[in-house]
């Protein structure tokens, strides 16, 4: 499936993988070199039987991967200090924005139905509870219907939802706290201590599975996957789990489900994973967003299919964002006609 859109400097090519192992081509003009740029697209998840990804370096022998993450905890206990007051106001100064999201076919009783979406906490050597504490007490407080955390609780250590899963406590919505895995919650190499704390903590983990929730005889149906990347992703038994409804919402931490996603008919994707860039300059895409540029923050469109993309709340790597500051965004669900013009977001394909 290929498309044309145009852009600033030229025009944009995607021809984007449909299914587990396909492959694609991304062909875009570089606003920063004006050349043409040809990536390679691919989202090739792991299999239920595969096993799952522990490491942020897999392409490393064993022992190289030990090294890179000896060096990464290093590098954090320096940056310690200074990380932790930095990154400790921007969650202080994190908002809440209040985002509408027209859904085609929404039933009534899901008109202006509110979903707080928390995302790439990465809890760890940067992050105060005491910070999160108050961001959730805030997010509780807007009463929204549902709360879900997007994925990345942790950064590279089990121990670190310790700290994090008393302020997950903080968290009340009128149909609970629902939690997808990200990457880095794979990299622990001990995710079910992870999801442990998660349950622990009050909130439902949904992965590879969905739920119902009923409103005035009108029904949601809500599914939630495994990472793609790291994880077991299980799009079709999360499927084959729902119940027949007129509209469903997707929880996957990438957004690179996208397309799979829109195949089986999901009316909304709710991703996190980009962290919008982290880092950005005014007027210059961002660096990474681990998503070969394809998604930063916002909305996008395949087809019927409507992603989400938040920049989350907390930081990788380094103590820092840079033009781009966390946020916790309610999704309001407003029903649009059947007939009606498509759902909002840039159209990729
Ligand atoms: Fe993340």
């Amino acid at each position: 499936m290929t498309s044309h859109r145009p852009t600033r400097r030229g025009r944009i090519r995607i021809r984007l993988p449909l299914r587990r192992g396909e492959s694609g081509r991304l062909e875009w003009v570089s606003p920063v070199h004006r050349k043409p740029v040809v990536q390679p697209v691919h989202f090739t998840p792991l299999g239920p039987d595969d096993p799952e990804v522990i490491s942020a370096f897999p392409h490393l022998s064993p022992k190289l991967q030990k090294a890179a993450q000896t060096s990464w905890k290093a590098l954090a206990r320096v940056l310690h200090p200074p990380g932790r007051r930095l990154v400790g106001r921007f969650v202080e100064q994190a908002t809440v924005e209040h985002i509408s999201v027209p859904i085609r076919g929404l039933e009534a009783g899901f008109d202006g139905y509110t979903i707080a979406f928390l995302s790439d906490i990465h809890a760890g050597p940067y992050l105060k509870a005491d910070a999160l504490r108050k961001l959730f007490a805030k997010v509780s407080a807007e009463k929204p219907d549902l709360i879900v955390l997007g994925g990345d609780l942790v950064n590279y250590d089990a121990d670190e939802a310790d700290e994090v899963a008393a302020a997950l406590k903080q968290l009340h919505a009128r149909d609970g706290v629902l939690s997808v895995l990200g990457n880095h919650d794979h990299y622990t190499g001990a995710v079910a201590s992870v999801v442990s704390q998660i349950e622990h903590s009050g909130a439902r983990y949904l992965v590879n599975d969905s739920l119902s929730i009923s409103r005035r005889g009108d029904h949601l149906a809500i599914l939630g996957v495994d990472d793609g990347g790291a994880g077991r992703f299980d799009l079709a038994r999360a499927r084959a789990r729902a119940r027949e409804t007129r509209t469903s919402v997707l929880l996957s931490h990438t957004p690179d489900a996208l397309p799979l996603a829109s195949r089986i008919g999901i009316d909304l994707v709710v991703s996190g994973h980009t962290h919008g860039g982290q880092l950005r300059a005014p007027k210059f895409p961002p660096i990474s967003t681990h998503t070969r540029g394809r998604f930063v923050d916002g909305f996008y469109r395949f087809g019927p299919t409507t992603v989400f993309v938040g920049r989350g709340v907390g930081v990788v790597c380094v103590p820092m964002r840079a033009f781009c500051p966390p946020h916790v965004p309610f999704l309001h669900l407003h029903a649009l006609p059947r007939a009606a013009a498509g759902n909002r977001g840039r159209a990729i394909v």
